[in-house]
């Protein structure tokens, strides 16, 4: 089975929905994968994810209040979904090889960051980010053949 982590820094915030989106799409297409997510800083290890991300998901119908935020460490992922740029340069860093590591950006948005949450103002922000990282998951799910069109 293979095994896709999404990145962020923190893990509160884009990496988590990125982990609810992709359970939820392939738990509705029954597709049989290890979807889990990580932050390249251990700022917020343990924490839950910031109550903006998991609102904007409930709104969506998905449930990730229980999700615990962890720090990055080497293990058999096979894929790494990074949110932007810099998340790239961290697993680099860390000896993660350049083919095990992907920008979501890369799948149908032209390469766009997904735009760090800090500058963020309110729930609509939310809404934007929750639309490109469903957009980039649904994009990479087609490009594994895990979904058809
Ligand atoms: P995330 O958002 O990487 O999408 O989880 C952030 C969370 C925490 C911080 C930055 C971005 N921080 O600097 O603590």
């Amino acid at each position: 089975m293979k095994k896709i982590k999404f990145v962020c820094l923190g893990n509160i915030c884009r990496s988590p929905l990125a982990e609810g989106i992709a359970k939820n799409i392939a738990y509705k297409n029954n597709i049989k994968i290890d979807i889990s997510s990580a932050g390249t800083s251990n700022f917020h290890e343990g924490e839950s994810p910031h109550e903006n991300s998991q609102k904007i998901a409930i709104i969506h119908g998905i449930d990730i209040s229980n999700f615990k935020s962890k720090h990055i460490k080497k293990d058999s992922t096979d894929l790494y979904i990074v949110m932007d740029s810099s998340n790239k340069t961290e697993l680099i860093k860390m000896g993660i090889e350049r083919s095990k590591i992907k920008k979501i950006g890369d799948f149908g948005m032209h390469g766009e960051d997904i735009p760090d949450p800090y500058t963020f103002r309110d729930l609509n922000d939310y809404e934007r980010i929750y639309k490109m990282i469903e957009t980039g998951v649904i994009n990479l799910f087609l490009e594994l053949n895990l979904l058809q069109k």
